[in-house]
């Protein structure tokens, strides 16, 4: 099929960190950045390990970036050939969606250096590449090629002790600063040519020189196998590296590849959207649906993907409400058991969940707003720097962005509701949409005897108005969140001696009849003219146009939220609210509702979070207005390829790539232009699409069977596989 790869010719060093996010491999265990082979720490380059997290003294808590094995570089004649410190002719870098291979391919004069690279699906602690360099010289040449240790970490340094083997394995140990986790990684090279090897250990990692002899017209291959293995992984990891290593290098780069290939094509049949009619967003679908498939957990069954995916140390590797709203649909209707492995991670980061709440005085589990292993909030209450001053500001996403715990019931729920599973409730899922339940008791703004609960002091998914009471979307999960506790009795009514024996251990008796009182008392939005007010006091807030507030802004890259931003005291908000709320619960608003709050809000919100123009472009469709949703549909499916979203807060960066905005792509494609939903097991499909789409395919599965839907604008055809 077309539109399968994406090519950036030229190199601009300008480019260089955006290309690390759209040339970026992974495997769901660790990515590697889109970085050149010989790139040094200015590039970013990074393998950044999923779920192993590290603090260096009292900055921010992140990822671990574990060391380089598949660096080469090339030194002709004593001249480096590589991008920065030779000329390069033409610069070409080209990744493979459909078979997940990278290929940079940069012609210096005196030799073109090609090389292809892949992290493993097949066997996910591998790294592999082959290089191929093509002489028009005669002349000496020492490829140095090795594992670096000169890592880009932005509240680093985070691997410490490093020892480093040579051998016909190099191995590179070092242990983590907090945890003291070890990392392994080992590198190993072949090739046919006759040189000379020797060894090199210096501050910045442990290489091979091969030195050999080229004549003109030569073409030299090497292939290079690197295996990662960290303390959590296994108990001996450089043992299982040195292993790996070996046994890659046995079978060679080109089977390798072909087993990685395989495990592509699985994913592919089980997901892939094909998408007629127009080029560029067929293109754009696909890498979307390319960057989300490569950072999905496969290798384990309880992990979840953080909000900039494998693609650095952004975010603080953390895993927002992102994985619930926006990335659990796609894996939920195509691949559940990764949607299983996001809840699982919820699952087990209960206690985390719990410790917070009780840390603010609250009952229950209150998540955390940046969740990092076991459940540890990583978002610290200044998570801001102010451009003026360079001091960190005040922010309340930590203690106030309350939704969190709903959006996690929320999402156990749909699992429910979609696959018809009850095995992930059993298995954890309902005490946490208790727990959950019990500190919304717990927050509460009100005695809970009152006519009305409110929810005060509350942030709502646009987080420039800080603070607020009452915010419809959260009001909204706190009661399907309550509803659904509650509902629980009736899905084990089999067994009602396991969820009595349930409530007894959490005992939950007070709780239970305290959230049958509570529910119908949660207040309700205020609405005017049909519009839902985002939380109270809204409308009396300036209401003034997007560009009227931006044309305040001092500084391009001023944080626009809290007490000082530019936001805060006007209707301009930063991303969909209430816009996500209808998208999230269809059934409670009318086709009128809907049109009449797309309106309201659309002018006034900045869409500053790459989370927001889905939603937007799933409630276009509701209304029939699939011109609007086409151009939010772009917006959305094309970040990545275009480099786009917001690369600062204040002082921070934010770039990397934006798996909620791949998510949300295949929400639109499939949810709103094919109109999807699924309920007690039957498909129903109300399509929309766009003038611009002729024909959109994909596969979903449900239960043990697979679909495979068609739509066209003549009709749609649903073929069992
Ligand atoms: C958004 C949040 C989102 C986070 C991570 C923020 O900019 O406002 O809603 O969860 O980014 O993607």
């Amino acid at each position: 099929m077309e539109h399968e790869s994406f090519t950036i010719t030229g190199y601009d060093p300008e480019r260089v960190v955006q290309d690390g996010n759209r040339f970026l491999l992974a495997n769901g265990y660790l990515g590697i950045r889109g970085t050149v082979e010989e790139a040094d720490r200015s590039s970013l380059p990074a393998v950044t390990l999923a779920g192993v997290y590290d603090q260096y003294q009292d900055r921010w808590r992140e990822p671990v970036n574990a060391p380089i094995g598949l660096f080469a570089k090339l030194i002709l004649n004593g001249k480096v050939m590589g991008l920065g410190n030779a000329e390069a002719h033409s610069h070409v870098f080209s990744i493979d969606y459909r078979n997940a291979v990278l290929t940079r391919e940069t012609d210096f004069g005196p030799v073109v250096f090609r090389s292809e690279r892949i992290a493993s699906l097949a066997e996910p602690h591998l790294l592999t590449a082959s290089l191929t360099l093509s002489f028009n010289t005669d002349g000496e040449a020492v490829l140095l090629t090795g594992i670096s240790t000169d890592l880009w970490d932005i509240n680093g340094p985070h691997l410490f002790d490093f020892h480093n083997t040579t051998g016909e394995i190099l191995l590179c140990e070092s242990i983590t600063g907090e945890k003291k986790i070890p990392v392994a990684v080992t590198q190993s090279v072949s090739y046919e040519h006759s040189a000379e090897e020797m060894f090199q250990i210096t501050g910045e990692g442990v290489f091979r020189r091969i030195g050999f002899t080229v004549k003109a017209g030569e073409k030299i291959t090497f292939s290079i196998f690197s295996a990662v293995y960290t303390g959590l992984d296994v108990q001996e990891p450089a043992k299982q590296a040195e292993r790996l290593c070996a046994i890659s290098k046995a079978a060679g780069y080109s089977e390798c590849k072909r087993a990685h290939i395989t495990e592509w094509e699985n994913i592919w049949k089980q997901c892939r959207i094909d998408l007629g009619g127009n080029e560029d967003a067929a293109l754009a679908l696909m890498a979307s649906q390319f960057y989300l498939n490569s950072i999905a957990p496969r290798h384990a069954d309880n992990l979840s993907i953080p909000a900039r995916g494998l693609s650095g140390q952004t975010y603080k590797g953390a895993v927002f409400w992102d994985s619930e709203i926006f990335l659990l649909p796609m894996f939920l209707y195509t691949q559940p058991q990764i949607a299983a492995s996001l809840l699982r991670y919820r699952i087990d980061t209960l206690p985390g969940a719990r410790k917070k709440a009780k840390e603010y005085g609250y009952r229950g589990a209150f998540y955390a707003w940046e969740s990092q292993e076991g459940g540890t909030e990583g978002c610290t209450n200044f998570n801001v720097v102010d451009v003026f001053t360079h001091r960190p500001v005040r922010t309340y996403f930590r203690d106030k962005q309350i939704h969190i715990s709903g959006d996690i019931a929320y999402a156990l729920w749909e699992y429910y509701r979609v696959t018809g599973d009850r095995l992930l409730l059993e298995q954890g899922g309902a005490e946490v949409i208790l727990e959950c339940a019990r500190f919304y008791l717990s927050r509460a703004s009100a005695r809970l005897d009152c006519d009305a609960i409110d929810y005060a002091d509350v942030i709502g998914p646009d987080e420039y108005h800080e603070r607020v009471r009452n915010n419809a979307f959260t009001n909204q999960m706190v009661r399907f969140c309550m509803e659904n506790a509650l509902r629980l009795k009736e899905v084990f009514s089999d067994k009602p001696e396991q969820f009595e024996a349930l409530l007894d251990r959490l005992d939950y008796r007070t709780d239970w009849e305290l959230l049958v009182k509570a529910l119908g008392r949660i207040r309700r939005p205020n609405i005017r003219h049909g519009v839902i007010e985002q939380f109270d006091g809204y409308f009396d807030l300036e209401d003034c146009r997007l560009e009227t507030v931006r044309s305040r802004l001092v500084n391009p890259r001023e944080y626009w939220g809290g007490d000082h931003g530019v936001a805060g005291t006007t209707q301009i908000i930063k991303q969909a609210d209430v816009i996500a709320l209808l998208a999230l619960f269809p059934e409670n608003y009318s086709d009128e509702d809907v049109a009449a709050n797309w309106m309201y809000y659309e002018p006034r919100t900045e869409h500053g979070s790459s989370l927001s123009a889905c939603m937007y472009a799933l409630t276009a469709c509701r209304i029939g207005r699939e011109e609007l949703a086409w151009k939010y549909f772009c917006d959305t499916a094309s970040i990545d390829l275009r480099g786009g979203g917001k690369q600062w807060a204040g002082d921070i960066y934010i770039g990397g790539t934006h798996p909620a905005a791949n998510g949300g792509a295949w929400m639109i494609a499939v949810l709103g232009f094919a109109g999807l939903s699924v309920s007690n097991g039957s498909i129903e499909l109300r399509p929309h699409l766009p003038v611009q789409i002729k024909r959109l395919q994909f596969p979903i599965t449900q239960g043990n069977k697979h679909y495979l839907i068609t739509v066209t604008h003549e009709g749609w055809k649903t073929e069992e596989l």
